[in-house]
C-alpha cells in the first residue's frame, strides 16, 4: 500500500479578490473559489470546485449568477457548486481552510 500525504497549498488573501466566484489556476488547470456566506459559525465558508463540467469536460462560466457551461447548458450554483438543472450533479469540490485570511487547499503528495 502505497502512503499519500497531505500538504498544503495557498491560494491568496481573501481580500486580494475582488469577487467570488474567483478564478484561479492550479497546476495548469482551471477551478474556482466559490464564497457562502453565514456558515455554522457565522463566518463565510469558502470551495474549490474544479472549472471542468461533470457532463462531458465543457469549461463553466460565471453567468447572471451561476456556472454554466457552454456545451449542453448544464447550469451550478456559484456558491455551492451544485447543479441548478441536473438534479444530484455538482462540480467537483473541496473545502478551503481559511488561516489568518489566506485561503489554503489541501493537496495529495
Ligand atoms: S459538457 Fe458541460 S453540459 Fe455537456
Amino acid at each position: 500500500m502505497t502512503e499519500q500525504s497531505q500538504t498544503r497549498q495557498g491560494l491568496g488573501k481573501i481580500a486580494d479578490f475582488p469577487e467570488f466566484p474567483a478564478e484561479v489556476t492550479i497546476d495548469h488547470d482551471s477551478y474556482f473559489i466559490l464564497r457562502e456566506e453565514g456558515g455554522e459559525a457565522g463566518e463565510a465558508v469558502y470551495r474549490l470546485v474544479s472549472a471542468i463540467c461533470p457532463h462531458a469536460g465543457g469549461y463553466v462560466r460565471p453567468y447572471n449568477g451561476e456556472l454554466i457551461c457552454p456545451l449542453h447548458f448544464w447550469s451550478f450554483d456559484a456558491v455551492t457548486g451544485e447543479s441548478t438543472n441536473m438534479p444530484g450533479e455538482a462540480l467537483e469540490c473541496q473545502p478551503l481552510e481559511v488561516v489568518d485570511g489566506e485561503l489554503f487547499m489541501n493537496k495529495l503528495a
